[in-house]
């Protein structure tokens, strides 16, 4: 009886259940099956997972649909037959099935000769030690770990390793660099020096992969716990000189007449890790690693006064356009709150060196709208000084800065504001047609309250018009 034995690996009463039900079916058929990769490491681990992976030595998508039947009525079963694969949905499990395979790759192409071949076969051609492991679903040794490689150990000695030759295993699919990467800053692993040195020495292969693929391991790094792990192992890999080149422009420190500056590449690590101590939102992460991607191109050295980056906001928003298109990254509400962050990250800053006026208060809720708390994360997770003093300065000027955004908000309701006088109102009031002179009108309203020369009442923003208005001879229509 199957399910009296017990798994290598900790899994659920419904994990269990299923297991038990692909076994049997498999056993039916006559095809050895077993769980493998992924689902088999994160277990042993003790992370969340909820894809499973199943290998058979036979047919992938027949042992699926056996599996679909014998978990009930209606159970979907998708296949895609070029492939071999096929994946069933339960409950909230997914269980990809595929035949083992044997697995050789040319070396102008990232399609291997795919034949069908044994379960060594198909732990032979996974990428790391860690993601061969199986777990037999056969009766003969149900639950038994397969473990060929070592990746157990390497497990406890946190390696990630590859099970053949690493020049071989990252020349075959060029995008495990990404992955070995990405696994080393999830479950801060180590790369084995060989695998690393491979890795150094194929960075070039990345080329062949998809900028999809890519961009998808990258926000993986970019979510793990402390992405400055992986983003450091990019750039020593030289990966992040061929996939983002802007980041390598601010890698290093220049010396002038005894002078230095910051190096705006470690800053930006420090600055990414410590916002993601504070959230998970890829996006803010994305706001952090880029806020100060334009001080490459904005650098100068200021005789008497030093380096500066003047414009290093602006320029950096009109960039992120840039590197979000090229790296194939969402252009639409996302990418505008990272702009808009990069774009701002300087404004709480420069409110704590003056007088923290109303106006500069106002002005900031108006342009951070919604995004005010999370401009305010940036800038916290912006301050990386050393200097304790100066750190604990910063800190509480920005505390000031948060009392003064309450007081001025509770007070003036500026954030999400439109002023009391509307485009709409300007036209109907002068018989004006939309134009230059009924944005001019809008605008000067704006800014006269935003500035507090009026109240934001519908009354002086309407007087404030006419004024305006009568200053360019316009009359009111009635
Ligand atoms: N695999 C591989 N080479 C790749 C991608 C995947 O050898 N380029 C193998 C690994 O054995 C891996 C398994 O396929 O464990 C499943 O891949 P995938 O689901 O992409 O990754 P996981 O290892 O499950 O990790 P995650 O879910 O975090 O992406």
């Amino acid at each position: 009886m199957i399910s009296s034995k017990p798994l290598d690996i900790p899994c659920s009463l419904q994990e269990r259940k299923v297991l038990e039900k692909i076994a049997l079916a498999a056993h039916e058929l006559g095809v050895p099956a077993y769980l493998i990769g992924g689902f088999v490491r994160d277990k042993l681990l003790g992370r969340k997972t909820k894809d499973m992976d199943i290998v058979c030595v036979g047919d992938g998508i027949t042992l699926a649909h056996k599996v679909g039947q014998s978990l009930g009525d209606n159970i979907p079963v998708s296949f895609f037959k070029t492939y071999g694969t096929a994946q069933v949905k339960w409950n909230d499990l997914e269980i990809e099935f595929v035949g083992a395979r044997k697995e050789s790759y040319r070396q102008e192409s990232r399609n291997p000769e795919v034949t069908a071949g044994t379960l060594q076969d198909d732990q032979n051609r996974r990428d790391f030690t860690i993601n061969a492991m199986a777990i037999s679903l056969r009766d003969i040794d149900y639950g038994t770990l397969l473990d060929p490689f070592e990746g157990l150990a390497d497990l406890d000695r946190k390696l990630i390793r590859t099970p053949l030759a690493p020049e071989q295993t990252f020349s075959d699919d060029p995008l495990r660099m990404m992955r070995a990467i990405r696994f080393a800053s999830q479950l801060q692993f180590t790369i084995e020096e060989s695998a690393f040195a491979a890795i150094r020495s194929n960075a070039e292969r990345i080329r062949i992969i998809s900028q999809e693929r890519i961009t998808d391991e990258f926000n993986k790094i970019m979510l793990s716990s402390k992405p400055s792990v992986g983003l450091d192992l990019l750039y020593k890999s030289g990966l992040l000189k061929i996939i983002f080149p802007q980041m390598i422009d601010m890698v290093g420190v220049e010396m002038y007449e005894g002078k230095g500056h910051k190096d705006n590449f470690y800053h930006t690590l420090q600055v990414v890790d410590n916002i993601s101590e504070n959230t998970r939102d890829l996006w803010l992460r994305w706001a952090a690693l880029l806020h100060d991607i334009g001080k490459p191109a904005t650098k100068k050295f200021e005789p008497g006064h030093g380096w500066t980056f003047h414009g290093h906001d602006a320029v950096g928003g009109k960039m992120v356009t840039r590197i979000f298109t090229r790296l194939k990254l969402p252009l639409g509400d996302k990418m505008k709150l990272v702009k808009k962050l990069v774009e701002l990250h300087l404004r709480p800053i420069s409110l704590t060196k003056e007088n923290i006026t109303d106006s500069a208060i106002r002005r900031l809720l108006f342009d951070a709208g919604d995004d005010i708390e999370s401009l305010m994360m940036l800038c916290e997770a912006d301050i990386t000084s050393k200097n304790r003093t100066k750190v604990k300065r910063y800190l509480e000027n920005f505390e000031l800065v948060r009392k003064r955004l309450k007081e001025v908000e509770e007070s003036d309701k500026i954030r999400n504001w439109q002023p009391p006088v509307t485009g709409e109102m300007i036209m109907e009031t002068f018989g004006l047609k939309p134009g230059r002179i009924v944005g001019d009108l809008k605008n000067a309203i704006r800014e006269a309250i935003l500035d507090g020369h009026i109240p934001n009442t519908y009354e002086a923003a309407y007087a404030f018009l006419l004024e305006k208005a009568g200053e360019l001879n316009l009359t009111p229509v009635k």
